[in-house]
C-alpha cells in the first residue's frame, strides 16, 4: 500500500482490509486529498485476492463530520463543477467486494453519504447519524437525499435533510440504516468479524450478491429479477458451484477457489 497522510490502512486478520478514516483533528472531514487515498486504498484491496472484504471506520468520536467545508467555502459553482468532487467519491461505487462502515460518534453529511455508499453498516451506540448542509446552505451532494429517502423513507429523510433531525444509532437500525447497533467497544471488531464470515465465503457468489441487491436500488422489480436471473445462471459456470454443491451432498465444508 502507498504513503497515505489522511487514511490509515491495514490487514486486521486475513482476508480483510480495514481503512481508518484519520484527520481526528478536523472529525475526519473529508477533504479532496483523503477522498482519492479512500478510492485508492479500497481499489487496492479490491484487486487482492487474498481480501474478501473491506472495512471502512473513523473513531469512536467520529465516522466522520462530512465533506469538508473549508475546502469548498470559496469555491464558485463552475468550481465545483470542474472539481468533479462527487465523481470522485462515486468511484467508490465501483469496487466489487462487500464495504462494511463501522460507524461511531458524528456521522454527518457527506460522511454519513459516504457510510450509505458501503453495503452494509454496522453502529455504535454514541452513533449520531445527520445531513446538515442546510445549516450551511446547501443540500447533500453525494447520494444524501437519494440513498437516505431510499434507506429510511420520505417522511423521515425530509426532517433530517430540511430540518437537520439526528438520528440516534437505534432510530438508524428502526428506519433500516444501520444493520446492527452494538456497545462502542465492540463496534469495529464487530464489523471486522463481519467481514471475516463474509470473506470465507465463495468470493464470485458474494459479488454477484453485492452487484445485485445494489441493482435493486436502480431498477424495477421485473428488469431486477432478469438482473438477478443472470447472474444465479451465470454462476453456474464457477468452479465454486461445482464445489459448493459437492460439498454439500457430500456433507463436508467446501473449499472455494474464486473461480
Ligand atoms: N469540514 C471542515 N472542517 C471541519 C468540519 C468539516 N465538515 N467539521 C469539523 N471541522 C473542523 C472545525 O472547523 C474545527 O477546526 P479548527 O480546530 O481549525 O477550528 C475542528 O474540525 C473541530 O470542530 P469543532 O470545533 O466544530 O468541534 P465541535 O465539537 O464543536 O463540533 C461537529 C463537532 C458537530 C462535528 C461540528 O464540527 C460540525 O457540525 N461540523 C460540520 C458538519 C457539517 O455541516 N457537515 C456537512 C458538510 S457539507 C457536505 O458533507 C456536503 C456533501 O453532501 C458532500
Amino acid at each position: 500500500m502507498s504513503d497515505y497522510q489522511d487514511i490509515l490502512v491495514e490487514t486486521p486478520i486475513p482476508g480483510v482490509g480495514l481503512i481508518r478514516l484519520n484527520r481526528p483533528k478536523a472529525w475526519n472531514a473529508l477533504r479532496r486529498q483523503l477522498m482519492d487515498e479512500l478510492v485508492d486504498a479500497a481499489s487496492q484491496f479490491d484487486a487482492d485476492p487474498a481480501i474478501g472484504a473491506i472495512v471502512i471506520t473513523g473513531n469512536e468520536k467520529a465516522f466522520s463530520a462530512g465533506a469538508d467545508i473549508k475546502e469548498m467555502a470559496n469555491a464558485s459553482a463552475v468550481d465545483m463543477v470542474n472539481s468533479s468532487m462527487i465523481e470522485a467519491w462515486n468511484r467508490l461505487r465501483a469496487i466489487r467486494k462487500p464495504l462494511i462502515a463501522a460507524v461511531s460518534g458524528h456521522c454527518l453529511g457527506g460522511g454519513n453519504e459516504l457510510a450509505m455508499m458501503c453495503d452494509m453498516l454496522i453502529a455504535s451506540e454514541t452513533a449520531s447519524f445527520g445531513q446538515p448542509e442546510i445549516n450551511i446552505g446547501v443540500i447533500p451532494g453525494a447520494g444524501g437525499t437519494q440513498r437516505l429517502t431510499k434507506a429510511v423513507g420520505k417522511s423521515l429523510a425530509m426532517e433530517v435533510i430540511l430540518n437537520d433531525r439526528r438520528l440516534t444509532a437505534d432510530e438508524a437500525l428502526r428506519a433500516g440504516l444501520a444493520s446492527r447497533v452494538v456497545p462502542v467497544e465492540r463496534y469495529l471488531d464487530e464489523a471486522i468479524e463481519l467481514a471475516a464470515q463474509i470473506a470465507a465465503r465463495a468470493p464470485v457468489a458474494v459479488q454477484m450478491a453485492k452487484a445485485a441487491i445494489n441493482k435493486a436500488y436502480e431498477l424495477g422489480l421485473s428488469e431486477g429479477m432478469e438482473y438477478e436471473k443472470t447472474l444465479f445462471y451465470f454462476l453456474f459456470a464457477t468452479e465454486d458451484q461445482k464445489e459448493g454443491m459437492a460439498a454439500f451432498a457430500e456433507k463436508r465444508a467446501a473449499v472455494w477457489k474464486g473461480r
